[in-house]
C-alpha cells in the first residue's frame, strides 16, 4: 500500500522514462514531465516498447500493457504539479537547474506535497535546502535501467521527516523495488562504490594496460559483473560519471577521487555513450 496514488516525474530521459513505467505498472496515476513534447513522446515511446516486450515475452497481456499506458498522461507544464501527491525529479545532474525547479515547484506544489530526486550525487540536504519543506525532501536513486534493476537507494536528507522516509520505502516495495535507506554523503553508497571502479577501468585504457575489450572481458570472466566497467560507463553516461567523479573529488577532497583525464576529454569531445552512439564503443 503507497499513500502515493498520483505523481509527476520530472524529466522523460532513460530514467525519467523508466521511473514512470515502473509506477504505472504499479497501478499509480503518472504525469511524465519534460520541456518539450518531443521529449516526452520519446519516454513514452521508450514505455510502450518495452510493455510490447513484456507482452511479447507472456509476462503482461496486451490488455494490461495497454491499461498502464494510459496511467502515464504527457505533461510540458510545472504547473501540472499542483494535484500531485509526490514529485519525483529526473532531469539533468545540474545543480542550478535542479535549484531552480525545485524552488519553483515548491510555489505551484501545496505543502504536503513530497519531492524526492533520482540525482545520482548531488547532495539531498542541498537540493531540500532549496525549498520551504526540507522534512519533506528525499533521494530516491534508481538504477539503469529501471525497469529491469531491482534497487532503490533511498537518500535521507539531514531534516528528512520520519515519516517521509518510511512512506518512500513501501512506496519503492509497491513499485517492485527493493529499498536500501542510507544517509546523505558525497556519492552515497552506489556511486561512491561503483565510480571509482569504474574510473579506475578507464585508467587503465588511458594508460594502455588494454584495450576497452580486454578491461570489460576481464571484469566480465573474472569477476562476474554482467556488463564491463567501460560498456556499463557507456550505458550510463560518461557526461553522468564524470559529474559523479566530480562530486566525490570535491565533497572528498581526496585525490584518489580524480577524474581521468580520458573521461573528460571524451566528454569534451561529445563523445558520451550510448546515447551519442559514441563513447568507449561505437553503437551506429
Ligand atoms: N530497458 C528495459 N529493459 C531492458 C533494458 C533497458 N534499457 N536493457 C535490458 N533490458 C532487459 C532486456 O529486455 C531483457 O529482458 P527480457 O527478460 O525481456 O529478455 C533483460 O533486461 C536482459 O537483457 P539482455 O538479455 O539484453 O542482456 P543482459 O542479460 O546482459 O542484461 C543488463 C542487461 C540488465 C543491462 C545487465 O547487463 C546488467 O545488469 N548490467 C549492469 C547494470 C548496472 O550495473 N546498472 C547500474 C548502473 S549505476 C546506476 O544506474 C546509478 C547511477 O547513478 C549511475
Amino acid at each position: 500500500m503507497t499513500k502515493y496514488n498520483s505523481i509527476m516525474v520530472l524529466g522523460a530521459g532513460q530514467m525519467g522514462a523508466g521511473i514512470a513505467q515502473v509506477a504505472a505498472q504499479a497501478g499509480i496515476k503518472v504525469k511524465l514531465n519534460d520541456l518539450k513534447e518531443e521529449f516526452v513522446n520519446k519516454g513514452l515511446a521508450t514505455i510502450k516498447s518495452n510493455l510490447q516486450r513484456s507482452v511479447s515475452k507472456g509476462r503482461m497481456d496486451s490488455s494490461e500493457a495497454e491499461e498502464v499506458l494510459s496511467r502515464v498522461r504527457p505533461s510540458m507544464a510545472l504547473d501540472d504539479a499542483a494535484d500531485v501527491d509526490l514529485v519525483i525529479e529526473a532531469i539533468v545532474e545540474n545543480l542550478d537547474i535542479k535549484a531552480n525547479v525545485f524552488q519553483q515547484l515548491d510555489q505551484i506544489c501545496p505543502p504536503k506535497v513530497v519531492f524526492a530526486s533520482n540525482t545520482s550525487s548531488l547532495p539531498i540536504t542541498q537540493l531540500a535546502g532549496f525549498t520551504n519543506r526540507p522534512d519533506k525532501f528525499i533521494g530516491m536513486h534508481f538504477m539503469n535501467p529501471v525497469p529491469v534493476m531491482k534497487l532503490v537507494e533511498v537518500i535521507r536528507g539531514l531534516a528528512t521527516s520520519d515519516a517521509v522516509a518510511e512512506s518512500i520505502v513501501e512506496l519503492s516495495k509497491v513499485m517492485g523495488k527493493v529499498p536500501v535507506t542510507v544517509n546523505d554523503y558525497p556519492g552515497f553508497v552506489a556511486n561512491r562504490v561503483l565510480m571509482p571502479m569504474i574510473n579506475e577501468a578507464i585508467y587503465a585504457v588511458f594508460e594502455g594496460v588494454g584495450t576497452p575489450e580486454a578491461v570489460d572481458e576481464i571484469m566480465r570472466l573474472g569477476a562476474n559483473h554482467p556488463m564491463g566497467p567501460l560498456a556499463l560507463a557507456d550505458l550510463i553516461g560518461l557526461d553522468t560519471c564524470l559529474a559523479i567523479m566530480n562530486v566525490l573529488h570535491d565533497g572528498f577532497g581526496d585525490s584518489k577521487y580524480r577524474p581521468c583525464p580520458l573521461l573528460k576529454q571524451y566528454v569534451q569531445a561529445g563523445w558520451m555513450g550510448k546515447k551519442t552512439k559514441k563513447g568507449f564503443y561505437n553503437y551506429e
